[in-house]
């Protein structure tokens, strides 16, 4: 089943990047859509508050006067308060839903996925109650289902929903109670929402300008359209009979009409604790974390800055040496993606004195088996036209193509290349080109690979390419695991640019021995 979504959001991915482009696509900033929406439900809210009428008689007449006296304001407000609650659903539940999809919700993943499922919660909680307070009909099927549906928890000495039996039993110091409900929800919502994010390094909490300004311009084009409204004031001694309901957030309502509010809970717990297990059924097979190998950690935090995972942190120096500072990695954190040893400085293949190994590096993946794999992947290419393609396992996989001529390098993610091994590759002749092959834009499966790989190319991060590698000889293609064929065209053009360059010298065969010897030096 995951297949299939995973297909089905490819197909979407790929029509919203051509209707929108790649950076604005919605599918790959639902989560700063969602911080989006919470803010203006917010702003909203607080406008809505200043001329609200806390009294249980007052609140209906307070929220009437907003909608039609106030409609140019107030009305605008009320409804891009809804409906910017509503959107928040739609892109909640499409970031629960892609997340799984992507596997991207175990190992270290949890800590994001199990807070996920809070939030959810605090955002049911901040929405229902947000029904109660405008007191009308909806609101009083709202707050009589929901108290109904707490009673037969059984944990309540007096049953609180006769607190609705009639105009006479509702106090106003309980009315003062549900409003207080609906905002300490939502407050406690964005204390969840920073924590579901503090294992991030810089989350995107904010979708680009003019997405944000789309989305915003829709919404109130919506709420000038189908202002929300309020259905006839709530009333105690009848029972409300047609009620239209917010689908988004009150769909368990028309159930607790049919089965029993036991039975209800037991779906709803039952189904909270089966998702928030699902990081661990089963749990990733994962690779051994990243190792810092003192001796080549001079302490310049290049790999903290680049750990998407925020899995770095300096340390008081342990070891003598003359710095202050070295990097250590906390494995609980760690989702072995190699980032870091792509950041690096002692990462550079050019060394030939002492063994290739990092200040940091995958024990599973070192860098000098990417060195090793340069050498003898490249062996065998002949021509002006040898590419060599770096690749992600997570990406875009070029080793069907039906072209020759190119052999292939996959890394567990290209952040794991230091751009000193384009510049060693080609200055050393060993391929004409070198093509580096990734997930899609703004969709990096360890969330900054991809924007790493394309700053440090364009020489505006830290470890940069160095100046002297002819732009004209390497390319990059983000086009993800589904964008073979893109990929192929892609590869095709390049090698017949490189083709039409002159060619470089061959790679003398000692220069590849004497590299070679330094690799078993190495490995030794
Ligand atoms: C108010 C609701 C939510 C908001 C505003 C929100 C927002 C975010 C943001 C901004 C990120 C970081 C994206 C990035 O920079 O890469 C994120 C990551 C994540 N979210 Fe949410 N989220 C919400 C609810 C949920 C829910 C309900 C789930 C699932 C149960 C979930 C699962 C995840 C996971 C697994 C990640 C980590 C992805 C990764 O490490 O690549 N989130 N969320
Ligand atoms: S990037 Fe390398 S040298 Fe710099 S702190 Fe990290 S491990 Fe040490
Ligand atoms: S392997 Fe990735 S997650 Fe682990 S420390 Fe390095 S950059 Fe961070």
């Amino acid at each position: 089943m995951r297949r299939a979504l995973r297909s089905v959001f490819e197909r979407i991915d790929r029509f919203f990047d051509i209707a929108f482009t790649p950076a604005w696509n919605p599918m790959q900033q639902l989560g700063a859509l969602g911080w989006f929406f919470y803010w203006i439900v917010i702003v909203s809210g607080i406008y809505l508050y200043i001329f609200f009428d806390t009294g249980i008689t007052q609140a209906y007449h307070s929220v009437e006067y907003l909608t039609h006296e106030q409609w140019y304001a107030g009305g605008i407000m009320r409804s891009l308060h809804r409906y910017a609650s509503d959107a928040l659903v739609v892109v909640v539940f499409l970031h629960l839903l892609r997340e799984y999809v992507l596997d991207r919700f175990r190992g270290p993943r949890w800590f994001a996925w199990v807070s996920g499922m809070v939030l959810l919660w605090l955002l049911y909680a901040s929405g229902i109650s947000g029904y109660w307070v405008v007191w009308d009909k909806l609101a009083q099927y709202v707050a009589i289902a929901t108290t109904e549906w707490f009673d037969s928890l059984g944990i309540f000495g007096k049953p609180i929903a006769r607190n609705f039996l009639n105009h006479a039993s509702l106090s106003g110091r309980f009315f003062t109670l549900l409003i207080f409900i609906h905002i300490a929800a939502p407050l406690m919502l964005l204390f969840g929402m920073w924590l579901h994010i503090q294992r991030h390094m810089h989350p995107q909490v904010n979708p680009p300008r003019g997405l944000a300004a789309g989305c915003l311009i829709m919404l109130v084009i919506l709420s000038l359209w189908f202002p929300a409204m309020s259905q006839g004031p709530a009333d105690l001694d009848t029972v409300p009979s047609i009620i239209n309901l917010d689908w988004f957030y009150l769909f368990i309502y028309p159930l607790l009409d049919h089965y029993s509010g036991t039975l209800i809970w037991a779906v709803v717990a039952g189904g909270t604790v089966l998702l928030s297990l699902l990081p661990w059924l089963p749990a990733v097979r994962k690779r051994e974390v990243a190792v810092v190998h003192l001796d080549n950690c001079n302490g310049c935090a290049r790999c903290v800055a680049d750990c998407p995972y925020s899995a770095i942190s300096m340390v008081p120096r342990t070891d003598g040496l003359p710095f202050e500072q070295q990097a250590a990695v906390d494995p609980s954190l760690c989702l072995s993606c190699g980032i870091c040893s792509g950041a690096c400085p002692s990462a550079s293949p050019f060394r030939r004195r002492t063994a290739l190994i990092p200040g940091i590096e995958l024990p599973a993946f070192p860098i000098q088996a990417v060195k090793d794999m340069i050498l003898s992947k490249t062996q065998d290419l002949a021509g002006n036209n040898r590419v060599l393609i770096f690749n992600c396992e997570h990406g875009l996989d070029l080793a069907a193509a039906p072209m020759t001529n190119f052999a292939q390098i996959t890394l567990p993610c290209v952040g794991m290349l230091p751009p000193s091994m384009i510049d060693f590759t080609l200055s050393r002749k060993y391929s004409d080109g070198i093509f580096i092959a990734g997930c899609r834009e703004h969709d990096c499966n360890f969330r900054l690979g991809n924007e790493w790989v394309q700053q440090r190319l364009a020489r505006q991060r830290d470890p940069y390419l160095r100046e002297r590698v002819p732009a004209e000889r390497f390319t990059q293609c983000w086009a993800g695991v589904s964008g073979f064929k893109q990929g192929l065209s892609e590869l095709e053009v390049f090698q017949e640019r490189l083709a039409r360059l002159s060619p470089p010298a061959r790679q003398s065969p000692e220069s590849r021995l004497r590299d070679g010897k330094n690799a078993e030096c190495a490995n030794a």
